[in-house]
């Protein structure tokens, strides 16, 4: 069964000192992709439970939490209260990766796993009859505006295989414009993150609009 486009603009691309605004200009979307670093795991620090609560209240969007964290077993249920629908833990992280799909599916939460982009497709193989999406970085974590490693094209292919019949999102996450999209969703993600390509843009529902004609095949 072939999954429909979901949307997911990337809220480390917006203009923080007025989120309720910038939250406004992308509800056309399906996805609202939250990206939560803890400056260990990633260079770099975002958000934590309390922004995720605060716009929770501003936006319908489905939140999808990218824990990019060493230790995401002891914040899981901080964001499954905050609001997350989603929560997506790396297998690369320090703790075990069952046990953190066990926990956010115990907070009443859909799980799934993330790849950076040198892990290979096989990584995912023990945790995909447990899972709601898979995540595969085509940028290495921690910051926006990079380039899509083209490489990675060829993963979503290999994951798309073994996920065969299973109704598991694939999202892409890392250097998506209206370029790299097409090679991405043809080779099977259906889940596209877009920061630059979506808060970049002066019009962003036009933006939104843009990356989903393109990602139909
Ligand atoms: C990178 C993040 C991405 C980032 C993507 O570590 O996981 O979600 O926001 O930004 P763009 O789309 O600009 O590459
Ligand atoms: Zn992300």
């Amino acid at each position: 069964m072939k999954h429909t486009i979901k949307i997911a603009p990337s809220l480390l691309s917006a203009d923080f000192s007025c989120l309720s605004a910038e939250l406004k200009t992308v509800e056309k979307a399906e996805f609202l992709h939250i990206d939560i670093m803890d400056g260990h795991f990633v260079p770099n620090i975002t958000f934590g439970p309390p922004l995720v609560k605060a716009i929770r209240k501003e936006s319908g969007l489905f939140f999808d939490c990218h824990l990019m964290v060493t230790n995401p077993l002891k914040f899981i249920p901080a964001f499954a209260e905050a609001g997350a629908d989603i929560i997506t833990v790396h297998v690369e992280a320090e703790d075990d990766t069952a046990k953190c799909l066990q926990a956010i599916k115990a907070c009443g939460k859909k799980c799934g796993i993330v790849l950076n982009p040198d892990t290979p497709a096989e990584a995912a193989e023990p945790y995909l009859d447990d899972v709601d999406m898979v995540l595969l970085m085509s940028v290495y974590p921690g910051f926006g505006g990079q380039k899509y490693i083209p490489a990675v094209t060829a993963k979503i292919k290999a994951l798309k295989e073994k996920i065969g019949d299973r109704e598991i999102d694939l999202e892409i996450d890392g250097g998506i414009n209206l370029e790299t999209i097409r090679q991405a969703a043809e080779a099977g993600a259906n889940v596209i993150v877009g920061g630059t390509a979506v808060f970049g843009a002066e019009n962003r529902p036009a933006a939104i609009q843009k990356l989903r004609e393109a990602a139909v095949l």
